[in-house]
């Protein structure tokens, strides 16, 4: 049972996770979506909406789970017992952190590799922040993330509207 850990904020899953996903999930017997649960850093959605919306989105493909962590990667990837740990690429930009991380990950547990995978093409300039900062603004961001994710930001950005009394 080849098991890899796909970890990250997640702050919403775009479409260009699902991509990540869907992909690797064909390279190994399971992957664990772990969600970090990072108390000092401010997200738009709870750890608990995060999970949920990440369940929701991959419900077509029955290797992959949901679950979280908190503090050092590399411990969960022991307790979990996985042999992976899964990242998606996408511009130069990306290649300086992740080879740092992944690095620094290697130093800690070298009996595990991180697997990196190209984002496509069409998903290639997607992140959570942007897709944050234009939904919270009213954009368009029905292309870029799934459904349940869509539906999730139009409520976050009704509420910032009403809470700010700004009209249409
Ligand atoms: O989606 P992100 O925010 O780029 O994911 C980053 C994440 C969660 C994978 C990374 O910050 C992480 O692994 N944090 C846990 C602490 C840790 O083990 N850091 C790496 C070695 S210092």
């Amino acid at each position: 049972m080849r098991l890899a850990v796909y970890p990250g904020s997640f702050d919403p899953i775009t479409k260009g996770h699902i991509d990540i996903l869907e992909r690797s999930s064909r390279l190994f017997d399971r992957i664990v979506v772990a969600v970090i649960h990072n108390v000092n850093k401010k997200e738009l959605f709870t750890l608990e909406e995060r999970k949920e919306m990440i369940r929701e989105a991959t419900q077509h493909l029955p290797n992959v789970e949901v679950d979280c962590f908190s503090g050092l990667l590399v411990d969960y990837i022991v307790q979990k017992g996985a042999c992976a740990i899964v990242r998606g690429l996408r511009t130069v930009s990306d290649f300086e952190y992740e080879l740092h991380m992944a690095m620094m990950n290697h130093h800690m547990l070298p009996e595990v590799d991180t697997i990196f995978i190209m984002s496509t093409s069409k998903y290639f300039y997607i992140s959570s922040s942007m897709v944050k900062e234009a939904a919270l603004l009213g954009g368009p961001v029905g292309d870029l993330v799934p459904p349940n994710v869509e539906a999730r930001l139009r409520e976050k950005w009704r509420q910032r509207k009403e809470g700010k009394g700004v009209s249409d």
